[in-house]
């Protein structure tokens, strides 16, 4: 097995910091809310792996079925000689990819917050594809993006969905920052989910086994064990609600009875009502119309736009607007003196 550096441009002081920073704000606010970020510790990532092998999780199977079916117009599409994996996970759909990419494809840089978890997959993707430069990267993409390492021809895959895990106006800053980072030849594979049937959306987001439930909890379990909290994760319920207006699914923890907790590292005490809810997620589902709107909007423009046969999930493929790269490719004229 290949050996190599996670490059960590997250320290745990920064961690810390950040977590603290967003647990006081959301448990001060009216309504409270937690911020979904910290779902993903090792554990988190363990159970988030579990729901994408729910039944009742489509996303996941039908992303992996667009990718068998398209992975190889990607990369006819793209010549990718490196690919950037924004929110890697397990990297189970990477596989297709890299496969499609072949030879042409020199690195592969997965980025993920959770480190170990991270490292797994990237030593098991090092010892299947010994020709390839894996780099894995620990970073918070929402705010690393400029340092995460690229190279000509590159191909920045956001996939999963996790784009809906955004509010508007934080998709359109996160597509835009990705946008400052692609040159003429670069693209980006974005896969979103679909406004579909609603009961089918609600079951995605609850299922009958309850991991999603436990995975909701988590964050819980991550507050106590990393700010000396006392949260008793049974004592609250998950909830999964479809907002018609947004056009997302909202996932919060609902207190079950009148409750305290005590965040001893931030000397803070939180009541909490009888069936008092925090947010803790969403996740936006789109139609085609919005998510082309979206990307123009960032400086886009659509090379390629799928999904699977029942419409449920879709993959698109999106290269910098031209307009944007001339103004770009003259930094001369922003020359200071
Ligand atoms: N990106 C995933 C999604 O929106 C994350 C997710 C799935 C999730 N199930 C969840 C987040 C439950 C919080 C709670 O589909």
């Amino acid at each position: 097995m290949k050996l190599f550096e996670i490059a960590q441009f997250l320290k745990p002081e920064e961690l810390d910091e950040a977590l603290r920073a967003d647990v006081s704000a959301g448990l001060t606010s009216q309504p409270k809310t937690l911020p979904p970020k910290w779902f993903y510790d090792d554990r988190g990532s363990e159970l988030f792996t579990e729901i994408t092998r729910l039944e009742e999780y489509y996303p996941t199977r039908r992303e992996r079925a667009i990718l068998a079916a398209r992975a190889g117009e990607i990369a006819s599409a793209t010549g990718a000689r490196t690919l950037v994996e924004l929110g890697a996970g397990s990297g189970e759909k990477t596989r297709l990819l890299l496969d499609a990419l072949g030879a042409s494809l020199e690195a592969y840089v997965p980025v993920d917050v959770s480190g170990e978890y991270l490292r797994d997959a990237a030593e098991k993707i090092a010892a299947e594809y010994p020709a390839l430069a894996v780099r894995p990267v620990a970073a918070d993409y929402e705010r690393h993006l400029s340092r995460i390492p690229g190279g000509p021809r590159k191909l920045v895959a956001f996939l999963g969905g996790t784009i809906g895990n955004m509010v508007p106006q934080e998709r359109h800053g996160f597509l835009s920052a990705i946008r400052a980072t692609l040159g003429p030849d670069d693209a980006l594979l974005l896969g979103a989910d679909l406004v579909k049937d609603e009961k089918r959306l609600v079951r995605a987001y609850d299922d009958e086994r309850g991991v999603t439930a436990e995975f909701n909890r988590n964050v819980l379990r991550v507050i106590n064990a990393r700010l000396g909290a006392d949260f008793v994760p049974e004592a609250f319920e998950h909830v999964a609600v479809w907002d018609p207006d947004d056009e997302w699914i909202e996932m919060r923890l609902r207190s079950r009875g009148r409750q305290e907790v005590r965040v001893e590292a931030l000397d803070l005490t939180v009541r909490f009502a009888d069936a008092e809810e925090m947010r803790t997620e969403i996740s936006a589902k789109f139609r085609p119309e919005r998510l082309e709107a979206e990307l123009d909007a960032a400086g886009y423009t659509l090379a390629g736009f799928w999904t699977d046969p029942d419409g449920d999930f879709s993959l698109t493929l999106a290269r910098p607007q031209k307009d944007h790269d001339s103004e770009e490719m003259s930094p001369g004229r922003l020359t200071v003196g």
